[in-house]
Formats: C-alpha cells, sequence, structure tokens
C-alpha cells in the first residue's frame, strides 16, 4: 500500500470523505485538515481508533492550517487532494448563492495545494460546484485534467435512488444518469435510464420521469430543508470517495463529474458535468456519450449558463 490522499475541510462532508478513504484501505495516509483549532486532529484520533474494529491500516494524520497557510506542509506528496472547503448552504439558499464567500476560501486553499502538494489531482466538492472546480484550476495553475469536480456521481446516484423507491425495486437494477451543471441546468439523460436493462421511459410515464428529475435538482436542498443546519454528506462523500479510489488505483473508471470539456460535444473551454475516465493523472478522456438531440441541446445550453458563470469567478 502506498498512496496520499488530503481531505481540506474536516466538516462532516470531509470527516466522512476521509473516513471512506480510510476504510477502502487503499492508502498508507489520508491527512484531514482544518482551520477550527484541535478539530482535524480530534478527528483523525477518533478514526484511527476505529481500525482495530473495522479493520483498516490506512493511518489518519489531522492537521489545523492557518489562513495564511501554516499546516500545510502535512498535505506534501499528496497523490490526491479534495477540496471541501466553504460554507454549506442554509434553508431557502441556492448554490449559487455561496459564490462570494467560498471563492474566497477555495482559491486561498487551492494556492496553498499548488505551493505543498504540486503533483496532486485535486477533486473539488465546495459549492457552487462547477464554478468553484474553474476557480480551483485557475488559482493552483495546475493542467485542467488534474483539476475534477464531484457532482455527477451524486447528482445520479440520487435519481437512481429516487427511481428504485418510485419502482420498487433494487438499486442495483436502476440505471441512471445526469449531466450539465451541479444546479438548475442540471440534464437527465433519460436515454440512458434504465432498470434491468429496459428503458425507463417503458416503466413510466414522462411525467412521472420529470418528477424524480426536479426532485434530484433538488436533491440538495430537499436535505438542507430537512436539516436546517448543514447540507448532505452521506451522499456526497461516498461520490467524492469512489472517484479518489478511481484515481488512486488508476482504474480508467468512467463516472460523471465535472471536467474541462473542450471540443467535446461541440462545446469549447468550460468545466461541465460528462462522463469521463479517471486515472492517476485526473481525467484521462472525456466520453462522448452518445445523445438524443433534446438531451444534446439541454447539454449546450447547461454549458452556456455555466460558462457565464465561470467567467466571472476569476475576479472573486
Ligand atoms: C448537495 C450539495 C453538497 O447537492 O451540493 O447536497
Amino acid at each position: 500500500m502506498a498512496g496520499k490522499v488530503t481531505v481540506v475541510g474536516a466538516g462532516f462532508y470531509g470527516s466522512t470523505t476521509a473516513q471512506r478513504i480510510a476504510e477502502y484501505d487503499i492508502v498508507d495516509t489520508v491527512v484531514l485538515t482544518d482551520i477550527l483549532d484541535g478539530k482535524a486532529e480530534g478527528l483523525a484520533l477518533d478514526l484511527n481508533q476505529s481500525r482495530a474494529i473495522e479493520g483498516f491500516e490506512t493511518k489518519v494524520v489531522g492537521q489545523t492550517t492557518t489562513i495564511d497557510g501554516q499546516g500545510y506542509e502535512a498535505i506534501a506528496d499528496s497523490d490526491v487532494v479534495v477540496i471541501t472547503a466553504g460554507l454549506p448552504r442554509k434553508p431557502g439558499m441556492s448554490r449559487m448563492d455561496l459564490i462570494e464567500t467560498n471563492a474566497k476560501i477555495v482559491r486561498g486553499v487551492a494556492q496553498n495545494i499548488a505551493k505543498h502538494a504540486p503533483n496532486a489531482v485535486v477533486i473539488v466538492v465546495s459549492n457552487p460546484l462547477d464554478e468553484m472546480t474553474a476557480l480551483t484550476q485557475i488559482a493552483t495553475g495546475f493542467a485542467k485534467n488534474r483539476v475534477i469536480g464531484q457532482a455527477g456521481m451524486l447528482d445520479t446516484a440520487r435519481f437512481t435512488n429516487f427511481v428504485a423507491e418510485a419502482l420498487q425495486v433494487p438499486v442495483q437494477s436502476v440505471k441512471t444518469l445526469t449531466l450539465g451543471s451541479h444546479g438548475d441546468t442540471m440534464v437527465p439523460v433519460p436515454s440512458r435510464c434504465t432498470v434491468d436493462g429496459k428503458p425507463l421511459s417503458d416503466l413510466m410515464s414522462a411525467e412521472q420521469i420529470e418528477e424524480l428529475v426536479v426532485r434530484t435538482r433538488n436533491g440538495g436542498a430537499e436535505v438542507v430543508a430537512l436539516l436546517k443546519t448543514g447540507s448532505a454528506y452521506y451522499a456526497p462523500s461516498a461520490a467524492a470517495a469512489r472517484m479518489v479510489k478511481a484515481v488512486i488505483e488508476d482504474a480508467g473508471t468512467v463516472m460523471p463529474v465535472c471536467a474541462w470539456v473542450d471540443g467535446e460535444f461541440g462545446i469549447e473551454g468550460v468545466y461541465l458535468g460528462v462522463e469521463a475516465e479517471l486515472g492517476r493523472q485526473g481525467i484521462v478522456c472525456v466520453v462522448e456519450t452518445a445523445l438524443t438531440e433534446n438531451e444534446l441541446a439541454d447539454l449546450l445550453a447547461a454549458s452556456e449558463a455555466v460558462r457565464e458563470k465561470q467567467n466571472d469567478v476569476k475576479d472573486l
């Protein structure tokens, strides 16, 4: 076993991501950092004490960091860094309402990653996702294939869960796909949704499918409204941890992620939710999923919407 993964931010999203990666037992070290003094160290101690019960050898290292970058030496030589830093939504907020606050936080984190872990693949989960991913690439100066956002895995998982519940079938029998943005221009891909290989459109009416699509699009907000403080983290951390695993294991796994698209689908230069192959260098390639005319039109519209916001982000 070799390898080192850092998770920046020890809130619920960050700490559950660190836990999942540690429990996979695929790397020597998981570093968990936070700006709250002692929080990351405390959670790391606790996680390490679970090793004997859960049976994993990965060592979790907690590290307090400061705004001016102290403590970041601990992330040196990380193979993958996950950025969870930033504020979550409050009930009634959209992900986009977080853009100014989180841009400042994410920019600072990204600069410290560039300084201390210049060879890392970076996985961004902070919101608004597509914009924070674009900002991280700018602030690190890393090659675009080495900066990836997590959203498609989560949105797809939510969609799959809703379909499985509605049809009362096992989750494993359902395949769904969402592309586009992690937000209002999320693009469901009905032509790729199946239950035991049968097209979803044979099993549900168009209205029923649309209902589940809307619920998926609002999937994060629905959890936020129930929790009242904080946002979802079990499904989000599962998605982020699987992406880390695909990179560490150089697996060539194809998954929906936020990746730099430049030419695929006729879309030029934008971070967008697409299917991509993940490997040790981050994105190996964007997969040009076969789409119907309508789906492609929706993806193009989504790309224009996120491009506009991403152009603003460099000035925040
Ligand atoms: C969500 C947040 C994490 O969708 O974006 O739950």
